[in-house]
């Protein structure tokens, strides 16, 4: 593909809806699993403009910080702490309307307000996870869940034994 992306207009599911193709083609004939969480930071961080986005990777018994778009942030978070350990533990999808509502939050930011986060599972296991913070309160919703976790199912993973 070209390698400017182009912005889709409208709703936020004609958004994704526009923009998973073009991820698809982002990450078509690439293995590179940094190469690509770049790239789907960038291209989040391009269509819908939050304030961060990125991975974190299991390593080690720990989340360390991987590729992103925003301020600079923790590098590691340990299992069950903060949103990012809980949707680990859990391997599951956490939405966060309000994040000082959220016990244990880490506040990577303080202009963060609101969060998504979502388990890259492969064979079964939390291999990572992708955290989307914005500056508003209650900006994710069962939309950006379902289309994210679409995304994050697109990014070819092989699990370090
Ligand atoms: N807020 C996250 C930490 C990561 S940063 O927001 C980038 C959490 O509570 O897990």
């Amino acid at each position: 593909m070209a390698e400017d992306l182009n912005i889709g207009k409208g709703t936020k599911e004609d958004q994704y809806q526009s923009l998973i193709p073009q991820i698809k083609a982002l990450l078509e004939g690439e293995n590179d699993l940094i190469a690509n969480l770049a790239n789907v930071s960038a291209a989040l961080k391009e269509q819908f403009n939050f304030l961060w986005v990125g991975f974190y990777l299991v390593k080690n018994d720990e989340l360390v910080l991987g590729p992103f778009q925003g301020p600079v942030a923790c590098t590691r978070i340990r299992m069950g702490k903060g949103v990012c350990g809980a949707s680990w533990e859990r391997a599951k999808t956490i939405i966060v309307p309000d994040v000082e509502a959220f016990p244990g939050h880490i506040a990577c930011s303080s202009s963060s307000r609101s969060e998504i986060v979502i388990p890259l599972i492969r064979e079964g296991v939390v291999a990572g996870v992708l955290d989307v913070d914005s500056e508003e309160l209650n900006e994710f919703d069962e939309i950006d869940s379902k289309y994210l976790s679409q995304i994050v199912d697109l990014i070819p993973f092989e699990i370090e034994e």
